[in-house]
């Protein structure tokens, strides 16, 4: 590791970052003694990350120089990786992705290869996502014992036992996501596995949808239900019965989820190694059997220019774009690194991250930057501004990957990718850009997660241990004060109700700006999610929250609008449908 300079300066915490690095990725010793401060912690990542410059001859960066410009990116909170890089960086366990998809095959050696593997994964403080689809269906003959198969839902157990037993790195418990395609025939079994609550709490589930099965629906047909393992046709459904089955299940518990994987695989760039069954945890990653990812975030609060902002000049948008730029090349150069620099608990693991190189670079901080700029979330401008910033990050992430490719050379797959096919690239990396939930980097950087919207302005937050952090938005605070109208009466009443949207004795105009996700309505959230996976290679997380109002129907027009706007998957979380959520208003705590 690089000698930290004497005049490092010290990382200006926000509110909450404090008591998140402790519990989490501050380093201790064996007796749980903390042994690094925030600063070292950042100086950590930073010189580990930009020591992998020195392998590369043509690299126009110096390592010293590059590890301070890291040190400042992640410390003015403009940029952080994801959370295994923060972890573990320069450490002997050198894990740093947070995204992993695995094979399950149809044999108990493969399935407990997989379980295995998981857990090492789980270990590192990585999710794992995996695709159920090859397993024979239950009830099938099993070859050597005469028996009969237990089928997917029945394993899918063992691993959601399995990830309970191992805690990620004595940190967080590993996330799982399980796939299952909509023509496996135990695919109504998998539906309703999480019927029961706290069934499967450890995976996210999703229904893996084909275009043949969406054209059923749309003409209200048949269609099959095929056994992987024999290729034949074990029965025919009513693929709109299906698919309302899929709603009424996500109306009653949010589970589950569904992705459409022909879409997916469309935009896979390397098919001749073969086909993407699943994606991790989140779902905003989808990857080979055996592939990783690294993923990073830029915070867009940081980019707003205060007092540059002009409705009637486009020159003066209050966006520091040539910052914006710098960052994205410099994050997207870190990324590269990170692959690198990590180390993976299986061989054919690292040999397909380092055939493929993929990172998932993307955005936190979207709406607060809305608040900062006086837009909606819910508006044409909303989602205008949404779409102009992902392309631009879109654009300036590929160019800084196809700089790379020049210093480092094209990714060793490159030559049987789609790009070289479409004579686009060279490029570094097979994919560059991924929006994800960034559920504690959001934390840390003080922002708002993702592209979401945020859950109420002021709340309580409910994070390890049933510990609890107030939070305030620290825009809506501004904008009250600077309108005079800040007082704790009207504080109280905010953090009771989550939204202001019901005080018609506030101004119109920062009832408008200061929408929360249950003020806005399911198409503008999905709306949003579609105009940032326009521009995004992987996909995009995203969570359209509906009010605990929402009929069935909503949903269902839900899904159909993701499937025709181009998303490549959707979930959705009917507030109070379970008993224990993450986030929650004020009310009813
Ligand atoms: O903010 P942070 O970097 O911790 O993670 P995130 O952006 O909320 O989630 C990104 C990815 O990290 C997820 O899609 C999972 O692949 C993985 N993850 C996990 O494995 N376990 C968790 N408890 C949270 C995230």
């Amino acid at each position: 590791m690089l000698t930290m300079p004497k005049n490092l300066p010290q990382p200006q915490l926000k509110p909450n970052t404090e008591v998140v690095l402790q519990k989490r990725y501050l380093r201790k010793d064996l007796s749980g003694k903390q042994v690094e401060t925030p600063r070292d912690l950042f100086w950590r990542v930073a010189s580990c990350i930009a020591a992998e410059e020195a392998k590369y001859n043509q690299s126009t960066c110096k390592g010293d120089v590059l590890a301070r410009d890291f040190y400042d990116l992640m410390t003015s909170w403009k940029f952080l990786p994801n959370s295994p890089t923060l972890m573990n960086a320069g450490t002997d366990l050198g894990q740093l992705s947070a995204c992993f998809v695995l094979p399950v095959g149809d044999s108990i050696e493969e399935i407990f290869d997989a379980v295995k593997y998981a857990a090492m994964i789980h270990k590192s403080g990585g999710g794992t996502g995996f695709s159920f689809s090859r397993l024979r269906p239950k009830d099938s003959r099993v070859g050597s014992t005469g028996g009969v198969a237990s089928g997917p839902v029945s394993f899918l157990r063992i691993f959601n036992t399995a990830t309970e037993q191992v805690k990620q790195g004595g940190t967080r418990r590993g996330a799982n996501m399980g796939i299952l395609r909509v023509d496996h025939p135990d695919i109504l079994e998998f539906i309703r596995a999480k019927e029961k609550e706290g069934e499967f709490n450890n995976f996210n589930l999703s229904v893996g949808l084909t275009e043949v099965f969406m054209r059923a629906v749309e003409n209200d047909e048949h269609y099959d239900l095929v056994a992987p393992n024999s290729g034949e046709v074990i029965n025919r459904l009513r693929a709109r019965e299906i698919f309302e089955l899929l709603v009424k299940k996500a109306w009653q518990s949010g589970d589950p989820g569904i992705v459409f994987l022909d879409r997916i695989n469309r935009d896979n760039p390397t098919p001749d190694q073969g086909e993407i069954e699943s994606t991790n945890p989140c779902g905003e990653q989808p990857l080979l059997p055996y592939e990783a990812c690294n993923l990073g975030s830029i915070n867009l609060s940081c980019f707003y220019v205060p007092g540059h902002n002009d409705a009637a000049d486009p020159a003066r948008d209050g966006i520091d774009w040539a910052e914006l730029k710098r960052v994205v090349h410099l994050s997207v150069r870190f990324l590269d690194n990170v692959i690198d620099a990590s180390r993976f608990p299986l061989d054919s693991i690292t040999e397909t991250v380092r055939k493929n190189r993929k990172i998932g670079l993307g955005v936190m901080g979207f709406a607060d930057l809305l608040y900062q700029l006086e837009m909606a979330y819910d508006s044409q401008q909303g989602l205008e501004l949404g779409e102009r910033i992902m392309a631009f990050i879109q654009e300036e992430g590929h160019k800084a990957s196809a700089q790379l490719a020049v210093e480092r050379g094209a990714f060793p797959a490159y030559a049987t990718s789609v790009y070289a096919k479409k004579k686009l690239g060279p490029y570094r990396n097979a994919t560059v850009t991924t929006i994800a939930p960034t559920g504690t980097l959001s934390i840390i950087a003080g922002c708002s997660s993702g592209v979401e919207p945020l859950f109420a302005l002021c709340f309580t937050r409910n994070i390890l241990d049933g510990e609890r952090l107030v939070e305030v938005n620290p825009h809506f605070e501004a904008a009250l004060a600077d309108a005079g109208l800040f007082s704790h009466e009207l504080m109280d009443a905010v953090v009771a109700k989550g939204s202001i949207q019901e005080m018609d004795y506030l101004p119109a105009k920062l009832r408008k700006v200061f929408v929360t996700a249950m003020d806005i309505a399911p198409v503008w959230h999905l709306r949003m999610q579609a105009a940032f996976q326009r521009h995004t290679d992987n996909a995009v997380s995203k969570t359209v929250n509906l009010t605990n109002s929402a009929t069935e129907q909503d949903i269902f027009d839900i899904y159909w609008l993701a499937y025709q706007e181009g998303c490549k998957g959707v979930t959705v979380y009917r507030d109070g449908c379970k008993s224990i959520q993450v986030l929650a208003t004020g009310e009813g705590q």
